[in-house]
């Protein structure tokens, strides 16, 4: 299966491909959430190169860190009110991602050095009783953690370049807490986690239609965000990433949080629910 992604990524694919996945630069490694012979603990040895690096994400994010800046420079999303743009959410055996129309959403701004194609958004959850954001705030650990994976546009999709670069991703994260005392809102939602049925095994994909990028995280200020540099949090967990992370959460139903961790499997059908996907903290290292 790695053997597979790995070929597909060196198609014209390669944009699709990136994230969390399949980012590999040459070696397969095979990792997971949920076995002890290659959780996260293992990924340092199974994949030295970059897991063991000194500037490892998530981390646990204080507003008193020395390179933490929370920026009020407004970001340029540009697409993200687009009902097109969003085109497929898939089961890839370690996530739930979302898949944008190719060359339709960017970003820029937000302090950002140059602008960025988005790509995909993945999600990182817990289960039904414990949370699964991969950033932590003084601690906390929000239920779930939204990525949206932006590559460096001058790099025209060169996966080589991009990861060469200590910013060629900038990857957003926004935090999703439980919306209490409601039930199946936002509508956005509710439609993204109607497609969970049909994604339960690994490999599985449904169309999407209907919504944008600016529907899922309606209500959210953009403007107040932390910032740092990071790596991917999968394996090879390549240090290319400058990090946004937003401080006000996404308000979602608990029911529909709970949809995740119930529904898709990390493989067939006999295989373990996903649950629990998502990285220990890091160590700082200075940062
Ligand atoms: C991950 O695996 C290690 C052993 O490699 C084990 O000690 C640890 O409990 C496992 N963690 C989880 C969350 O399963
Ligand atoms: C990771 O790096 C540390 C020092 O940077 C080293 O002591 C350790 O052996 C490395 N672990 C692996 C698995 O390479
Ligand atoms: C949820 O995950 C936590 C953390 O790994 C674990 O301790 C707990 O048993 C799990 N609960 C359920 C209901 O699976
Ligand atoms: C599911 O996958 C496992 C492991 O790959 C395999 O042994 C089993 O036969 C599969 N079951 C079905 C129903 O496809
Ligand atoms: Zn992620």
């Amino acid at each position: 299966m790695f053997a597979k992604m790995h070929h597909v990524c060196l198609s014209i694919l390669v944009l699709a491909c990136l994230l969390p996945v399949a980012l590999s630069t040459g070696s397969s490694v095979e990792w997971c959430y949920h076995l002890p012979s290659c959780n996260d603990t293992t990924w340092p040895v199974i994949a030295t190169r970059f897991c063991n690096g000194s500037r490892q994400s998530p981390i646990n994010l204080k507003s008193s860190l020395k390179s933490m800046t929370s920026s009020q420079q407004k970001f340029t999303f540009t697409g993200f009110n687009d009902k097109a743009g969003i085109s497929k959410i898939k089961n890839t055996g370690k996530s739930v991602k979302v898949e944008f129309k190719a060359g339709k959403l960017k970003v820029s701004g937000g302090g950002l050095s140059t602008a960025y194609n988005s790509l995909q958004f993945h999600l990182h959850w817990g289960n039904s009783s414990s949370p699964g954001s991969e950033h932590t705030v003084d601690g906390k650990r929000y239920p779930m953690e939204l990525h949206i994976v932006n590559a460096k546009s001058i790099y025209n999709g060169n996966l080589a370049k991009i990861l060469q670069d200590s910013e060629g991703l900038a990857v957003l994260g926004f935090f999703i807490e439980v919306d209490s005392g409601t039930t199946d809102q936002p509508a956005s939602w509710r439609t993204l986690t109607y497609h969970l049925a049909s994604i339960t095994e690994k490999d599985q994909s449904a169309d999407i239609t209907g919504i944008s990028m600016n529907d899922l995280i309606s209500g959210v200020d953009t403007s107040s965000y932390h910032r740092y540099l990071g790596s991917l949090t999968t394996p090879n967990c390549n240090e290319a990433v400058v990090w946004t992370v937003f401080k006000n959460p996404i308000k979602v139903s608990k029911n529909l949080i709970d949809l995740f961790s119930t529904t898709v499997r990390v493989g067939n059908r006999s295989s373990p629910l996903m649950t629990n996907v998502y990285r220990s903290v890091q160590p700082l290292n200075g940062r």
